[in-house]
């Protein structure tokens, strides 16, 4: 296992849709043990493969804390997002691909995801709340979406124009 460079909003792959899995195999294993490695290290609560500069259909998430330690933990392979409510829900989000930057997000508050796990067993969420989110921010990544692309115009010029100053910053320092 080993913590892996996340790559940032500008690098060409967050922007390409992830290949399918086809194989269920060591490597894959070995690809989701790097990836929760990372997420743990960066603190964050999902991360997708392509974070990590790998172009596959894979996410991982973990929801537990303090509050709420019965909060799942998963990882999903080639997952797809089966039913949303028409419902909406609105809550800020981030990502650990544009640090320190976060929005308020309009998705539908709830949806049934279905995937696979690691070991090539079908798995089926029925989420809301966060894990709906987080969820579907996720699977967003798998297909070279972000959360900034929610965004109205006007909101995401503002947020790409304090990210690009804090780059700069960041270059300096
Ligand atoms: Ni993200």
């Amino acid at each position: 296992m080993a913590v892996r460079r996340i790559v940032l909003l500008g690098e060409e792959i967050l922007r390409e849709p992830g290949v399918e899995v086809e194989a269920f195999d060591d490597e894959l294993r070995s690809l989701v043990a790097d990836m929760q490695e990372t997420m743990y290290f960066a603190e964050g609560i999902g991360l997708a493969a392509p974070q990590i500069g790998v172009s596959l259909r894979v996410c991982v998430l973990d929801l537990r804390d303090e509050d709420d330690p019965e909060a799942g933990r998963w990882v999903l392979v080639n997952p797809v997002v089966v039913e949303s409510s028409d419902e909406e829900d609105k809550a800020p989000e981030g990502c650990l691909s544009i640090p320190d930057m976060e929005d308020v997000v309009t998705r539908p508050a709830r949806v049934t995801v279905s995937g696979f796990d690691a070991q090539g067993e079908a798995v089926e969420i029925e989420a809301d709340e966060l894990l709906a989110r987080a969820l579907q921010h996720e699977i967003d990544h798998l297909d070279g979406v972000l959360f900034i692309d929610h965004l109205s115009t006007f909101k995401r010029r503002a947020l790409l124009k304090k990210w690009k100053k804090s780059q700069k910053e960041g270059a300096k320092g």
